[in-house]
């Protein structure tokens, strides 16, 4: 639709009709007949008795094709405006066809695999009627405590810039020319979030305060969100957080200073769910009247599935131009969505082509290959001591752990993912060896009963332990006892992952830390594969067995992706994109941390004074962006063009990279910077590049970088975002611990010549 009619569109609406569109409720709210709904939802939520649900904007997760149809069609026969509703949903990591959890796609370090991943679910999305998917979420996160880390694209600010580009591009695809701002089709809408800093609660407490200085929270924390907003995301969705003492759903700073005025966001401001009517629990807003006052002030367009927008904005509004004026702007974005998904025109969205050629794309065998190599690239080798790994095909192998036959890896945000899709473990490795070869059984409990309550409403979801603990046990060491080599896969439940999922002992659970134990009594070859959403302290673990593998949550095809790497069809290429602690005292712990005035150095030893604890060492237990393979590579510094630069003048830097091993395999070379000195102080390293290379056995490839002033910009103590003239250390490695190539260059002073 033309602009000028969409004006026009907007000013013809009453003031029901306006604030209507700013409302999004769940599908019961059109179900049944309309006492049904107005003694149900309705009063359930606190509208008004008066509201009328044909005014309504958006619909919350409603994701049947056949449901959406139903709802569109009545809706549009209802409303007096006959604006389409938009139907939009949490399709976080792929709709029937489920690709890894983001966290372990971060892993991966391949952003065309991430973009296809996204291209991938946004197709699936577009084919079954979804219109707008809650995605990318890029909450930087240190504290693995914090459930929903595995919804993140980890510790590391470059990485999720580049998970939100290649998401909000997978997603929507690029701005098309020809109608600029359109979604195409098979595209849909991205909304990035949570806007900000959810990934840093207080203590990893869900939902819990988040206080940093506007040094960190730009440094650290919003570049990611930029990154999505630049690449052209509709929507953005407020966290449920306070960011230093002012929720994010009401901080008018936060969403329009930073978000409208500096990150140039126009597109739509939707709340988390409940996050406007929070304001008032938060403290923050003394009723319903003033919640969505301050909401409406802080720019957030919609009212996800409260009742204070519907209930209040009139009264808020009536006789004020101020706030009338930011009414019919925050109307326009919710009718310029619609009209760049084209809605006007359809409000089905090719919904009904999927349904005449009974043809939609959802878990096609191409959507699967997809998702089966990024689940192989996401995969992290962790331990692989002797070279243990990969197995012949002739080995005798005990299969043992709740993850053994366990379909439930697809994470919990997979709403749409059906368990039965799932190729878990044993499915994959029996297609390597014969079932003769194979010994299945449970070994443990997936957690100690106690434990299950404290799951709430998920704790029916755990399969039954229908068998004794030491029933379970004494099969597995029967078992155990009969082979060769034995898997053992172990992992937190998914429900212990995600929102509201908080840990305060991010480890492998009570039954199955007995089940490892007993089992390295044998003396046996012992590889653990580790399922879950977040890094679990595996100290345990790493003094325990040969070899580990971090499989996280690998969605559909992760038992394939698996056994692939089990059996060395795949060489894992997995680089952690966050990293595991030692312990859990030591949380948050990671990479770029800064120097202190007194580094614990190694020639310390227990020296008191230095920056150490003195029940642990610093070190992780694997650091950011470590991962083994099935080879070995070797890096040589061949080229440095220059080492004094002035501003703006790039380096460029030349390495060579073999592959010294029998096997093919991927390496993720990766380049860290250090400033040395400068107004604040810098961390010991920043991660500003990397490249991921393929090479063949005995393979040789120049690997090249670089350096480029943006690389050296920083925020100063007053926002100043500028690179400063000194010394810089450049670190190149296969993580942040391995260093393998380094050498300094000096940016001079500004006139100063070479
Ligand atoms: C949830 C989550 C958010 C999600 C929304 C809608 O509470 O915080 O990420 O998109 O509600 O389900």
């Amino acid at each position: 639709m033309d602009n000028n009619l969409l004006l026009e569109k907007l000013d013809s609406l009453s003031m029901e009709e306006k604030i209507g569109q700013l409302v999004q409720l769940t599908g019961d709210f059109f179900e049944g007949d309309m006492d049904t709904v107005v003694t149900g939802p309705l009063k359930k939520l606190g509208l008004n008795t008066g509201y009328n649900v044909y005014n309504t904007g958006s619909i919350l997760n409603v994701t049947d094709p056949d449901k959406m149809i139903r709802l569109q069609t009545d809706y549009l026969e209802k409303s007096t405006h006959k604006i389409p509703l938009l139907f939009m949903a949490d399709i976080i990591y792929g709709y029937r066809t489920i690709f890894p959890i983001p966290l372990a796609q971060a892993c991966s370090w391949n952003y065309e695999q991430i973009e296809r991943a996204a291209s991938i679910a946004a197709r699936e999305c577009y084919d079954e009627g979804i219109h707008v998917t809650f995605s990318p979420m890029v909450d930087i996160v240190r504290d693995p405590r914090w459930g929903r880390v595995m919804e993140s694209p980890g510790e590391d600010t470059l990485l999720a810039q580049k998970y939100a580009e290649s998401t909000v591009l997978g997603i929507q695809g690029g701005n098309l020319e020809s109608a600029p701002g359109a979604i195409p089709a098979h595209k849909i809408a991205a909304c990035v979030k949570h806007f900000a800093a959810y990934g840093a609660p207080v203590a990893g407490r869900e939902y819990n305060a988040v206080d940093m200085s506007e040094h960190m929270l730009r440094e650290y924390y919003l570049p990611g969100y930029n990154a999505a907003i630049a690449a052209g995301a509709k929507l953005v969705m407020t966290a449920f957080n306070t960011l230093n003492g002012v929720p994010a759903t009401g901080n008018e700073w936060l969403n329009r200073d930073v978000l409208r005025r500096e990150m140039n966001f126009d597109g739509v401001l939707i709340s988390d769910y409940a996050a406007i009517e929070e304001l008032i629990m938060h403290g923050y807003a003394e009723n319903e009247a003033a919640a969505a006052r301050l909401a409406l002030l802080a720019g957030v367009d919609v009212d996800m599935k409260t009742a204070v927008y519907a209930n209040q904005l009139a009264k808020v509004i009536s006789g004020d131009e101020h706030m009338l004026g930011l009414l019919n702007e925050a109307v326009y974005r919710v009718l310029k969505l619609k009209n760049d998904l084209g809605l006007f025109e359809d409000p089905f969205r090719g919904l009904q082509e999927t349904l005449q050629r009974q043809k939609s794309s959802v878990l096609s065998d191409e959507h699967k290959q997809n998702a089966l190599s990024l689940a192989e690239e996401s995969v992290v080798l962790l331990k692989n001591d002797n070279e243990l790994l990969p197995f012949s095909k002739q080995a005798k192998v005990a299969l043992i752990g709740p993850y053994a036959e366990e379909n439930s890896t697809l994470g919990i945000w997979a709403i749409k993912g059906d368990e039965a899709d799932t190729v878990n473990l044993k499915t994959g490795m029996l297609k390597y060896i014969d079932p003769d070869h194979l010994s299945v059984c449970r070994g443990a409990y997936m957690l100690p009963l106690d434990e299950r309550q404290a799951l709430g409403k998920y704790a029916d979801k755990l399969p039954g332990e229908t068998v004794a603990e030491e029933d379970l046990l004494h099969e597995a060491l029967r078992n155990a006892g009969e082979v060769d080599v034995i898997v053992l896969a172990l992992g937190e439940s998914i429900y212990q992952s995600g929102e509201g999922g908080s840990r305060t002992n991010p480890t492998l659970p009570e039954p199955q830390l007995k089940l490892l134990h007993e089992l390295s009594l044998l003396g046996k070859k012992l590889v653990v594969i580790v399922y879950s959403g977040r890094p679990l302290i595996l100290t345990e673990v790493a003094g325990k067995a040969d070899a580990i593998i971090q499989a996280w949550y690998p969605g559909t095809m992760g038992g394939e992706a698996l056994a692939n790497i089990l059996y060395g069809k795949t060489n894992p290429s997995g680089k952690l994109a966050m990293t595991f602690p030692r312990s859990v005292g030591q949380i948050p712990v990671y990479y770029n941390e800064l120097n202190t005035g007194r580094p614990n150095m190694p020639e310390n030893g227990s020296y008191r004074f230095a920056s150490r604890y003195i029940d642990e060492v610093n070190k992780p237990l694997y650091p950011f962006g470590y991962g083994k393979s099935y080879t070995s590579f070797e890096y040589s510094l061949l080229s440095v063009s220059r080492k004094e630069i002035k501003a703006n003048e790039p380096i460029d830097i030349c390495i060579s990279v073999t592959n010294t091993g029998i096997y093919d395999g991927k390496e993720t070379v990766q380049l860290y910077i250090r400033d040395k000195s400068a107004s604040v102080a810098r961390p010991v390293m920043v991660l500003k590049d990397f490249k991921k290379i393929f090479l063949r056995s005995d393979e040789t490839e120049t690997v090249q970088f670089t350096i480029r002033d943006e690389m050296l910009k920083f925020y100063g103590s007053r926002m100043e975002y500028k690179s400063e003239p000194g010394e810089f250390e450049v670190y190149i490695g296969a993580s942040s611990q391995e260093i393998l190539l380094s050498f300094s260059f000096v940016l001079l002073p500004e006139g100063e010549h070479e």
